[in-house]
């Protein structure tokens, strides 16, 4: 919507004046219309805040004197620029001329005067409009009647802008011309002059005051609100997050900045895309600084171009919490601007006030979260996290949830899922606050359906699997695969639907993790290697007993030659992650070539199949 187009519509200008406990007073207004001609009624609405609508409120009585074109500006400033609370306007008055409601009209420059008396009157909230019968009406001249349009192009002088001073910004006002100076203009703003609100008032740049940035104030500005940006980057370039788990889709570092009176910056990105991120930063900051780092997370994957911020904004608080600071100093050496905070402390930026709490192991002993008050916004850090650049649709909204929900299983699963317990604690902690939007450090901005990702962290935590079953194996020749397949058909006849059979050699170790923290059911095969297993894996089984997923039905095979060694090992696993094993162990020498060790494996995925159908 363009709100220019209301400045179109043809108001004139009129002197609107009252009189109440021998007060006299009057203000400029352009809202003076007719409204009926039998009886003849006129409407006019008024601003609360003017001293004229509180006398009207008590009078009823007000006179409309219809200015000309040969007003000069000096009657505007006088009855516009200045408040009867602490001026008396018509102290130096040569003549009084009243009307027969006892009320002053203006006789100089004007063409006429009505003299009303208020019938009735409506609440606009911020504004009343009065409707009155006119009790008498007088010409007082031929000249034409001021327009608003006229006021604007041969009345008003142009504005001399002042000279910038220190780097100030300045926005002036649109109606009378008042200029404001200062580092970003306050949402409640009101023009001491002529009352008008935010709206009306329009930053001034010239040649003194170059915009920082070559581009516009829009591009780049994602908004979660009208003073918060989120001002991320995307990752598809790393093969590996943390250098070990796949990222096909990409990950995105997500940095928020809330500008007001004080400039906050939340976690920062990847050092690697320190450029990308500064000239984000800086569009939106347009010359204005940071004020405060927020470290909500010491991992690297934020926090490691600390140091290019800093060195941009020399003077920013580093914000964190007393374990923040010596892991942060031990990657990146001494921080001299620091501030600590601790559990529930808030930080007060002038409209906006941070709160921060702590979720320890969220992923980090140090990791925090940080609460914005005035909109319930979660900056979560790890907490609700997902891979997956974002590709286009930065808010839940905006993409298919679907899309997105098995790479935030798999961050989940190998991220957090260690630390399932402080994960649940964490989101009963933040279950006592207002959660409007939860803005992570990677993935989807949950800003339309919180609880949806609230209610996959949950379940997650909680290890609520689902009907199916992950068979993973480790196969030198292909044998203990073929004995997969006799498992997964077991399982499928049982009455399993989904089931995922993996070789562990092909698939990346995070994607299996994924799903054996998905689903109820873990079957897992090796052949022997030596007198182990199969090398590729040690890895799985260490991270299962690393990652201790909960409530699962497992089951062993593997296949051997000689010695054997798999089987061994993997009972030897199970023994110390304590898995659930549910079934007997089958170990085939060779291939399952002949019936029992078919059967055997047959019914070693029937048995599992059973079990979870049972839970
Ligand atoms: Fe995204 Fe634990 O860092």
């Amino acid at each position: 919507m363009d709100t220019s187009a209301l400045f179109n519509i043809g108001y004139g200008l009129y002197v609107l004046t009252t009189r109440h406990n021998d007060i006299d007073n009057g203000c400029i207004v352009n809202t003076v219309t007719q409204v009926t001609s039998n009886p003849l009624q006129i409407a006019v609405t008024v601003n609360k805040g003017n001293y004229t609508h509180e006398l009207i409120m008590n009078s009823c009585v007000f006179n409309v004197s219809i200015l000309t074109t040969e007003t000069p500006m000096f009657v505007f400033e006088h009855f516009g620029f200045q408040s009867g609370r602490t001026v008396n306007k018509f102290a130096n008055c040569e003549a009084e001329h009243r009307a027969v409601n006892g009320v002053l009209y203006i006789p100089k420059y004007t063409n006429a005067f009505l003299a009303c008396k208020v019938n009735n009157s409506i609440d606009f909230k911020t504004h009343t409009m009065f409707i009155a019968d006119v009790l008498d009406a007088q010409v007082l001249s031929d000249k034409p009647s001021v327009t608003y349009d006229y006021y604007q192009n041969h009345i008003k002088p142009k504005p001399q802008t002042p000279k910038p001073s220190n780097g100030k910004r300045r926005w002036e006002c649109k109606v009378c011309g008042y200029i404001y100076e200062g580092d970003f203009l306050p949402d409640d703003i009101e023009c001491p002059l002529c009352k008008h609100g935010k709206e009306e008032f329009v930053e001034i740049f010239d040649a003194e005051t170059p915009k920082q940035s070559p581009i516009t104030t829009n591009m780049n500005q994602i908004k979660l609100t009208d003073n918060i940006f989120y001002v991320g980057v995307n990752d598809r370039r790393t093969d590996l997050f943390e250098n070990h788990m796949e990222l096909p889709n990409g990950v995105s570092y997500n940095s928020y900045l809330i500008v007001d009176e004080k400039v906050a910056l939340i976690d920062p990105v990847e050092a690697g895309f320190i450029e990308e991120y500064l000239f984000k930063v800086k569009s939106v900051l347009q010359g204005r600084k940071v004020d405060y780092l927020i470290i909500n997370h010491d991992e690297p994957d934020h926090s490691s171009s600390i140091a290019a911020v800093l060195r941009e904004w020399p003077e920013a608080q580093v914000v964190g919490n007393a374990k923040t600071f010596a892991p942060l100093e031990a990657f990146y050496g001494p921080i001299e601007n620091k501030k600590v905070v601790a559990e529930g402390e808030t930080l007060s930026l002038g409209t906006h006030t941070l709160q921060f709490f702590m979720v320890p192991m969220v992923h980090w002993p140090e990791s925090m979260v940080t609460y914005e008050q005035a909109n319930g916004i979660v900056f979560s850090n790890d907490a609700f996290g997902g891979f997956g650049a974002l590709n286009g649709g930065i808010f839940d909204d905006q993409v298919n949830l679907a899309f997105y929900e098995d790479d935030m299983r798999r961050y989940y699963a190998n991220i957090v899922g260690k630390m399932a317990m402080q994960a649940l604690k964490a989101i009963e902690k933040l279950g006592g606050l207002e959660i409007k939007m939860i803005a992570p450090s990677h993935g989807l901005v949950w800003r339309s359906n919180p609880a949806w990702v609230i209610g996959k962290y949950t379940q997650w935590s909680k290890h609520e699997g689902e009907e199916g079953v992950v068979i993973v194996y480790g196969s030198m020749h292909g044998n203990t695969g073929v004995m997969a397949d006799i498992v997964a058909r077991g399982a499928a006849e049982a009455g399993i639907k989904e089931v995922k059979v993996y070789d562990v050699a092909k698939t990346e170790i995070s994607f299996i993790m994924s799903d054996i923290w998905k689903y109820k059911g873990v079957i897992i095969g090796a052949c022997a290697h030596y007198a182990n297993m199969f090398p590729n894996m040690n890895l799985l089984t260490h991270e299962i007993n690393e990652f201790k997923p909960k409530s699962k039905c497992f089951g062993i095979f593997g296949g051997m030659s000689w010695s054997g060694g798999g089987v061994k090992t993997l009972a030897k696993y199970a023994e110390e992650g304590q898995w659930n094993l549910v079934a007997e162990n089958v170990e085939v020498k060779g291939a399952p070539i002949r019936e029992e060790d078919w059967d055997k494996l047959y019914n070693l995925g029937k048995t599992v199949a059973e079990a979870i159908l049972k839970v």
